[in-house]
């Protein structure tokens, strides 16, 4: 494992003022993206609306990393080159999603475990050859009266952790995700056990595989109710909460923590991350490595038609900037 290369990596993703573009969604999720503006699941359209994302002029000064889903790190962009290429140019850094989704697990009766590891070591390999220098793998942490249940936090941080470490091997800087999901109607307290539960059993587990935390990122949800919770409570209270919850469970030698937005509204996500650094934040740098609340809005600027594209690219510019 080349520790200090990873290090090189996790510090120029986590850089202040910058974050990462979750571009990464699986082909049927992209598909009801763009179901929303009544548009066909079509390769084309995927990669048109991705690629007015990648050259938006300027992005590089609050977009330190892309996550890209593998079709489009396989994909040409209409002047020929490479998705990891243009990003490059850009001078920033190309990720890909390696996690194979999150699936109903066994005998935990509404719960998932995330699928991926039987040949992760080798499609590292290939990412790293097509460009790719960080990687990201999604466990999926459900809420209900009695859930989650010890097995399913367990085996996905075991696979968490596994997948860490084979990362590393391949010079992947691994982005550890574990979503506690905000479906459902919980308290903020209850996110915020569970959440503690879950982070201190992924950090164990990275512990036991030997993985280099130096050369990790963090991409967890933040403490916050849930999304039919009757007292939701406002922007200063998940700041407080969340940023008590790691300080509590993260490692300081992690150099970011790159939040989800899980759903949040663009404007919540961003209000919620300004929040915590304008508390001082903590001994990790605290940015985004957000989907939705990055994309929403450029989605329905661009609407599948290509003359749209400056509109499309300069909603995503904004989102960028206000978060970075
Ligand atoms: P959201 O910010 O839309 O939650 O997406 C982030 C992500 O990559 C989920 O895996």
């Amino acid at each position: 494992m080349d520790r200090e290369a990873l290090e090189a990596t996790a510090r120029a993703l986590a850089v202040p003022g910058k974050g990462i573009l979750a571009a990464d969604e699986s082909t049927p999720t992209m598909g009801k993206r763009l179901a929303q503006l009544g548009l066909p699941n079509e390769p084309g359209l995927r990669r048109e609306f991705r690629e007015t994302l990648f050259t938006a002029p300027g992005m590089e000064q609050h977009i330190s990393g892309v996550i890209l889903f593998d079709e489009t790190l396989r994909q040409a962009a209409s002047d020929g080159r490479g998705m990891a290429e243009i990003l490059e140019s850009q001078g920033v850094i190309p990720g890909i999603k390696v996690d194979g989704g999150a699936h109903p697990m066994d005998d935990a009766p509404g719960e998932k475990l995330t699928a991926g590891l039987d040949d992760l070591a080798e499609r590292c390999a290939e990412y790293y050859e097509l460009g790719a220098r960080f990687d990201k793998w999604r466990a999926v942490i459900t809420i209900g009266d009695t859930l989650p249940s010890a097995a399913c936090v367990q085996a996905n941080a075991d696979a968490l952790a596994d997948y860490a470490r084979i990362s590393q091997d391949a010079g992947l800087v691994p982005i550890v995700e574990p979503e506690v999901m905000m479906d459902g109607n919980h308290s903020i307290g209850r996110c915020y056990k569970v959440t503690e539960w879950t982070l201190n059993t992924v950090y164990a587990a990275l512990a036991d595989r030997g993985v280099h935390l130096p050369g990790t990122l963090l991409k967890p949800n933040m403490v916050i109710s849930a999304n039919d919770a009757d007292d939701r409570v406002g922007v200063e209270e998940v700041a407080r909460k969340t940023l008590r919850c790691l300080k509590a469970t993260v490692p300081p030698a992690v150099p970011g923590i790159m939040f989800l937005s899980g759903g949040q509204s663009e404007a919540e996500a961003t209000a919620h991350l300004n929040a915590m650094n304008a508390t001082g934040g903590g001994p990790w740098e605290l940015s985004f490595s957000y989907g939705r609340a990055l994309q929403q809005s450029a989605l329905y600027a661009w609407g599948g038609d290509s003359a749209n594209c400056t509109a499309a690219q300069a909603a995503f510019l904004h989102r960028a900037r206000l978060n970075g």
